[in-house]
């Protein structure tokens, strides 16, 4: 049976980060010199992972997400997807990528059964790139891209985050190119997660901003009718063209939010906001056992009553959510180690 939180929402949707580590160094994310890695020794095999993912479609979870840090980074990941792909009572399994790695790995990820897959692309000027990323990696993420498209996927998706005066002048560019390649493309609005020690509300662009720049080229939009959990919400141009915008910052979706997410070291969080998470890898690996971790993770969801992002948004003085010195002692409140 399903378990719901306090204000009914199901646990439907697990995010699972595979490794925190990551081969690009966006601004939005991981801007700092120095991280601090989760020991090795603690990262959850993928026995151990399917053994939790086993419980969590036990309390009604059908939809699995895979993040990172940058999942790719992650040995052997095609064995890890292909346990998941056997399980009938998962109704969705998806991964999130920077797409560095991706033209290499693209039909090892398939043959291995990964239904659909996310790319994470901001910009499409090489030098933007650069400075968002600190690295030089634009054509070989176009080229992940570009293999995923012709790689059979359910769907593809591309998530561009939009940063004033970094990328804001390339909405409808990113929405050309995402059409050019039968890709569905979701703007996403700035968000003050723990790791983005740059934000400030003053680069944020909103949902209604960006909007109203992509009605003025495109003439009318419409929104899509459908109640869905997605953060994302769909439009579609005159021609057809559908696109999503994720408007966290200014518009949060808690409200129906089905979402709790895995670290790679077994650490449970019911929000992306959350101060602190429930630890299994330790329970698991004293031998609780599977019908204990059910208790654990079926009692602790029914007290979720977390709004993160409402309460961010109901906040007076509103500036990055963590001091840099915080998270280097505490990684597990960055983003990174989250899955984004
Ligand atoms: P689809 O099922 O394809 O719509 O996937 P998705 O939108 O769940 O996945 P994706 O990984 O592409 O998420 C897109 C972005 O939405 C993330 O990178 C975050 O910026 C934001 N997002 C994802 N999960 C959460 C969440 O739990 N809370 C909030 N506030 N934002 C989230
Ligand atoms: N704001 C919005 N999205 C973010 N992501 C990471 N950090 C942020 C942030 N500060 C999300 C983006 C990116 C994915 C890996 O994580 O969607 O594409
Ligand atoms: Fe869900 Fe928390 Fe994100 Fe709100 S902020 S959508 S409750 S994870």
């Amino acid at each position: 049976m399903g378990v719901e939180d306090r204000f009914g929402r199901p646990l439907a949707n697990l995010r699972l980060s595979v490794t925190d580590r990551c081969t690009l160094r966006c601004q939005y994310c991981m801007p700092e010199r120095d991280y601090v890695w989760l020991p090795r020794a603690d990262i959850l095999t993928f026995e151990e992972i399917e053994t939790l993912v086993d419980v969590f479609i036990s309390l009604g979870t059908t939809k699995v997400r895979l993040t990172g840090g940058e999942p790719l980074l992650r040995k052997d990941l095609p064995d890890l997807i292909q346990l998941l792909s056997r399980k009938q009572t998962l109704t969705d399994l998806a991964l999130t990528t920077n797409g560095i790695l991706l033209a290499e790995q693209v039909s090892a990820l398939r043959r291995a059964g990964l239904p659909r897959i996310t790319v994470s692309l901001d910009t499409l000027h090489a030098d933007r790139f650069q400075a968002l990323t600190r690295f030089d990696s634009l054509p070989a993420v176009r080229r992940g891209l570009e293999a995923a498209t012709r790689a059979g996927f359910d769907s593809v998706k591309i998530d561009t985050v939009v940063i004033r005066g970094v990328n804001d002048d390339e909405l409808v560019d990113m929405l050309e190119y995402g059409r050019s390649l039968g890709a569905e493309v979701r703007f996403i609005e700035y968000m003050d997660v723990g790791g983005a020690t740059r934000w400030s509300m003053a680069d944020v662009v909103s949902r209604q901003e960006m909007l109203q720049s992509l009605s003025a080229h495109y003439g009318p939009i419409a929104p899509v009718d459908e109640r869905t959990t997605a953060p994302a919400d769909r439009f579609t141009l005159s021609d057809g063209t559908v696109f999503g915008i994720i408007s966290s910052t200014t518009e949060p979706f808690c409200e129906r939010c089905d979402r709790s997410r895995l670290t790679a070291d077994g650490v449970w969080y019911r929000c992306l906001y959350a101060r602190s998470g429930t630890d299994l890898r330790e329970p698991l690996r004293a031998g609780v056992g599977v019908d204990g971790l059910r208790q654990l993770i079926g009692n602790t969801w029914q007290t979720r009553d977390d709004r993160g992002a409402e309460d961010r948004l109901a906040s007076k003085d509103r500036s990055r959510l963590i001091p840099v010195e915080t998270l280097q002692s505490q990684p597990h409140l960055e983003m990174h180690t989250r899955g984004g």
